[in-house]
């Protein structure tokens, strides 16, 4: 993980970093981000130009959970603008910590939700893409503050079966799905998934493939979705060439996560 001195934030977004106290590191700490942004951004335009779409039709999704701030402001002065966290306590802490930056970051919460906390996710993020239960959307829907803009949904979807992962069941999503859109404050917009990893490309692929072909049959049942939120640093090409619209990157971006104290 880049450690950033504390106090960094003062240099942002000042060209000169005459308050950084060591020059050397503030560029250091830049470049290596700039050069992570520049790398992750070529690996989506080839695999957009390999699959014949247009590169506006996928969006770089920075995953900043257990970055510090500083690295947040450190990206968004890079142009990125739109971040997720998986854990309430620190997405809350990160967003509110974050208020000032301009233009304002657009937040989206990928983890699995209890319903106690859905009122401060409901009151800051843009966008859940973790729904998997309608009682967590009902929440959510309730709890969006009057005047701001509906929350974005993506109803995660378990590929794998496997327990504890998280995720709709693939036959129970259109169900689901029917509920969710007819709730008042709530947008819903597509699904997502985080398959088990998978070293060979047409393995990437096959489970993406499935998402994609789970949103057309829901699309033909008249469930209007257009977003395919799936795709992280070790398959994000996958995920393209089988139509993400999302793609949520952590490592590719800030480099290796460190150790994390899971929040209750
Ligand atoms: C739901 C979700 N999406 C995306 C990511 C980003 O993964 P990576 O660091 O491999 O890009 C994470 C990281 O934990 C995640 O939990």
């Amino acid at each position: 993980m880049l450690s950033l001195p504390k106090d960094i934030a003062k240099c942002f977004p000042r060209e000169d970093a005459a308050a950084f106290p060591s020059l050397e590191l503030y560029h250091s700490v830049m470049k290596q981000l700039e050069d992570h942004r520049a790398g992750v951004e070529q690996r989506i335009r080839e695999a957009c130009r390999q699959s014949g779409r247009d590169r506006e039709e996928v969006r770089l999704i920075a995953v900043s959970k257990t970055r510090s701030p500083d690295e947040i402001r450190a990206l968004h002065a890079l142009g990125q603008r739109c971040f997720a966290e998986n854990y309430v306590q620190e997405f809350v802490a990160k967003h509110d910590a974050l208020t000032d930056l301009d233009p304002a970051p657009e937040w989206h919460f990928i983890g699995t939700l209890q319903t106690n906390k859905a009122r401060a996710v409901a009151e800051r993020a843009a966008w859940v893409h973790g729904i998997d239960r309608l009682k967590i959307a009902e929440r959510l829907s309730r709890q969006r503050p009057a005047g701001m803009p509906p929350l974005q949904v993506c109803l995660q979807v378990d590929l794998s079966g496997e327990p504890g992962k998280g995720g709709v069941p693939p036959q129970e999503a259109g169900p689901l799905a029917e509920s969710v859109a007819g709730l008042p404050n709530l947008v819903l917009r597509g699904l997502m998934a985080i398959p088990a990893p998978a070293a060979d490309p047409a393995a990437q692929r096959r489970p993406f493939a499935r998402l994609r072909e789970l949103r057309d049959t829901l699309n033909a049942r008249g469930i209007a979705l257009d977003t395919l939120s799936m795709g992280m640093s070790d398959d994000l090409e996958a995920a393209i060439l089988e139509g993400a619209t999302l793609v949520r990157i952590g490592t590719a971006l800030f480099g290796p996560r460190g150790p994390h104290a899971r929040q209750p």
